[in-house]
């Protein structure tokens, strides 16, 4: 579905920062895609190439099998940008020298301009950039100069441009680098004569023409998550083919209070697609009975929905497609760094198990896009824009969340605790910035008093973090007077819980979800 848009290429050397650089040149309005360092040349060549970014990486160009760059890429008649240690290959690959450092250069640093053409075009002559390496070019190779300084390191940044080749030894892509966006405007709009025409409309009439041809007069399936990314592609599909996408939603009991009825308002009227709600709940507890080890639980979850999903799909046998919600992250990191770009299916979707008589060809139209373009495309196609900023919730659902056995009546009342936590959290004026915020249902039971009797019930735990990408998490400083309202409604509204405590940790040490 590229097309003949215009395209950056960033070869990726492993640096935490590289999916940070696409986002940046797709902000910029060029599309960028990621190739694996050790990918073939013509990986990177393809399409209507504008420029290469060669990205930094954790290895030493001195350590025993670092990654290399194939020369031929310095030859495809392209600017390329080598960034920290693209920098020092592309030193080390055109004639120059590296020298290990003797002190390291972490965080901000002051660098001074001596030439102001190319990327620092129209910056001022000092700036605060940041810094992450040791290794550090010590002679530039032929036909380069070196274009700005710092007190530890004589060359920060290098160019021929002539050759139209630029490094910089600092990072431009991380906010705090001053100017890091300007240069990379520099280099994507004067270096590379990018026009900057890539938009997210114009991707969703392309990818809904492109999706069309695909599949011709052909039916699709979808399971139907009720997260973003599979909502998204049911929206996308439902714009190219109508009811000729089927989507299978399978309640399985474990959802949050009310979410297949949302799900059914959401996707059985407005998006012209056919919606089966498979009501399976029954299955799912009866395959938990008596399972209270989480990974278990985990596994019961996950066997049921493929069994269910299985049985539905069988009925769709004409089915020639099965649609994904497989996005942009989940492609780069399933391809190896040694360059062998693999097609995995997303696990957590639930449907990479499907037994062999199922055999459909997959459609992954979100294939090239970050979770927050993902989000653009569900608001531009129609869905709620409170849909779509939905908390993350984990595939095996409420019963990770309920402590022990699941049952029933656990699941009941954890989710008008549940609920109860939501209203109160969604009253608070920051409440969007909060990455997640839940009840668990403890398996303990506590004494306490209501009305002059004794009572002998559960305690519910409430989880509210505050994260960038659930990776770290720290636990929401929330107001007094929200976590005294949560408390006094769950006690006072849901019959069976008598305690509320709130949960201090973060992770790690913990992680975000209690199983
Ligand atoms: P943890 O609990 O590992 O969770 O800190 C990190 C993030 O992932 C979500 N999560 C899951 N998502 N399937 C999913 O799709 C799962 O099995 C699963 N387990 C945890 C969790 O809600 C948090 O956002």
């Amino acid at each position: 579905m590229d097309g003949e848009k215009e395209c950056v290429v960033i070869v990726d050397y492993g640096s935490q920062y590289t999916q940070l650089i696409a986002r940046r040149v797709r902000e910029k309005h060029v599309f960028s895609r990621i190739v694996p360092c050790g990918a073939p040349i013509s990986a990177v060549s393809c399409g209507n190439l504008r420029g290469v970014i060669l990205s930094g990486g954790p290895n030493s160009v001195f350590a025993e099998g670092a990654p290399g760059v194939d020369q031929a890429v310095f030859k495809l008649g392209v600017p390329v940008l080598g960034i920290c240690y693209g920098m020092q290959l592309m030193g080390q690959a055109l004639g120059g020298s590296v020298e290990p450092g003797t002190a390291r250069e972490y965080g901000s640093t002051q660098v001074d301009v001596s030439d102001s053409d190319g990327l620092f075009d129209g910056l001022p002559k000092s700036m605060t950039v940041w810094m992450s390496h040791g290794d550090r070019v010590s002679e530039i190779p032929p036909g380069f100069k070196a274009v700005a300084s710092s007190s530890n390191c004589r060359v920060v940044a290098m160019c021929d441009a002539e050759r139209r080749l630029y490094a910089i030894q600092f990072h431009p892509e991380v906010a705090h680098t001053q100017y890091g966006g300007e240069m990379l405007s520099n280099f994507l709009f004067k270096i590379c004569r990018c026009k900057g025409d890539w938009q997210l409309s114009s991707w969703i009439d392309q990818t809904v023409r492109a999706l069309k041809d695909r599949i011709g007069n052909d039916e699709v399936l979808l399971g139907l998550s009720g997260g973003v990314d599979s909502s998204v592609v049911a929206a996308l599909l439902g714009r190219a083919i109508g009811p000729r996408l089927h989507c299978i939603f399978v309640d399985n009991g474990l959802l949050r209070w009310r979410e297949a009825d949302e799900i059914r308002a959401m996707f059985g009227g407005r998006f012209n697609l056919d919606l089966h709600v498979v009501s399976a709940a029954g299955r799912f507890y009866k395959a938990l009975a008596g399972v209270t080890e989480p990974e278990a639980k985990r596994k019961a979850v996950g066997r049921e929905f493929i069994e269910v999903f299985a049985e539905e799909a069988r009925k769709f046998g004409s089915c020639r497609f099965l649609a994904q919600g497989t996005i942009y992250p989940d492609v780069v990191e399933s391809s190896s760094a040694a360059g062998a770009v693999s097609h995995t299916i997303k696990s957590h979707h639930n449907v990479g198990g499907l037994p062999a008589d199922l055999k459909f060809e997959l459609v992954e139209p979100l294939r090239d896009l970050f979770k927050d373009e993902v989000r653009i495309v569900g608001r531009a196609l129609g869905l709620d824009a409170e849909f779509i900023e939905r908390q993350p919730f984990p595939g095996p659902g409420l019963s990770v969340r309920i402590l022990g056995e699941v049952t029933a009546e656990k699941v009941r009342l954890l989710q008008q605790a549940d609920v109860r936590v939501q209203e109160e959290i969604r009253k608070l004026p920051g409440c969007r910035s909060i990455w997640q915020s839940f009840a668990v249902l403890l398996p303990v039971r506590t004494v306490g008093v209501m009305g002059d009797c004794r009572t002998y019930e559960h305690v519910c735990a409430i989880r509210c973090v505050d994260s960038q990408d659930a990776m770290t998490a720290d636990w929401t400083r929330l107001p007094y007077e929200t976590l005294a309202e949560i408390s006094r409604r769950i006690t006072n509204e849901v019959r069976g819980i008598n305690r509320v405590v709130y949960d201090i940790t973060s992770k790690p040490p913990s992680t975000i979800e209690w199983e």
